[in-house]
């Protein structure tokens, strides 16, 4: 696991699921982590409609925020040094993109960059049930480096509220691109 991430660049797409892209640019904002957040109309759609805010309010969690159709903006290139990135939640377009290399918005370009600079790149994806080309560009994103996260939310530890369950499954990302303070739920055994 890679230590000690400052700088994270969030892409948030039109999956459901919108809660996760908050808590994770909240959790980032506690870790004192640099954010850079890129958001798609369809995930601005999705923000608004599952937790009634707007795309300003959502990028006021971001250090900076971008278009997805700025693809010249610094997180487009691999000199802009960014430690991680965490698409959340991330749809199957998307996932799409990002496994053919397509590039074809901010958001699947610092995808791009991330997979090409060998960086930590993890995707919060979401649909049920999986198609074959969904699993195919799973296995594509995995084999290139990336993390494949579907927010699975685990039960053993009893979780009382979907609060919680949210909490756990961010906890468990922090942890995997390397932040600081983060506390995923260990299993001490039965
Ligand atoms: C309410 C709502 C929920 C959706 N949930 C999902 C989902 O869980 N997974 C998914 O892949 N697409 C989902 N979609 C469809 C995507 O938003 C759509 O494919 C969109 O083109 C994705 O574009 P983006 O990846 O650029 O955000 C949903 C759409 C809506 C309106």
């Amino acid at each position: 696991m890679p230590a000690g991430a400052s700088r994270v660049v969030v892409g948030v797409t039109g999956a459901t699921g919108a809660v996760y892209a908050v808590r994770l640019l909240e959790r980032l904002r506690a870790a004192k982590c640099e954010t850079h957040l890129v958001v798609t109309p369809a995930g601005v759609l999705n923000v608004h409609h599952e937790l009634g805010l707007d795309r300003e309010a959502l990028e006021e969690l971001a250090d900076k925020a971008y278009s997805p159709a700025d693809v010249g903006a610094a997180i487009a290139s691999g000199s802009f040094s960014a430690d991680a990135m965490v698409i959340a939640p991330c749809s199957m377009k998307t996932l799409a993109a990002v496994a053919h290399a397509l590039s074809d918005n901010l958001l699947t370009r610092a995808a791009d960059v991330a997979l090409k600079e060998r960086r930590r790149l993890l995707l919060m994806v979401r649909e049920t049930p999986f198609n074959l080309a969904h699993l195919r560009n799973m296995v594509a994103v995995t084999e290139m480096g990336g993390i494949i996260f579907p927010p699975l939310p685990a039960f053993y530890h009893r979780p009382q509220s979907v609060d919680e369950l949210v909490g756990d499954t961010i906890e468990r990302v922090l942890g995997l691109i390397g932040v600081e303070g983060a506390v995923p739920q260990s299993w001490s055994g039965l």
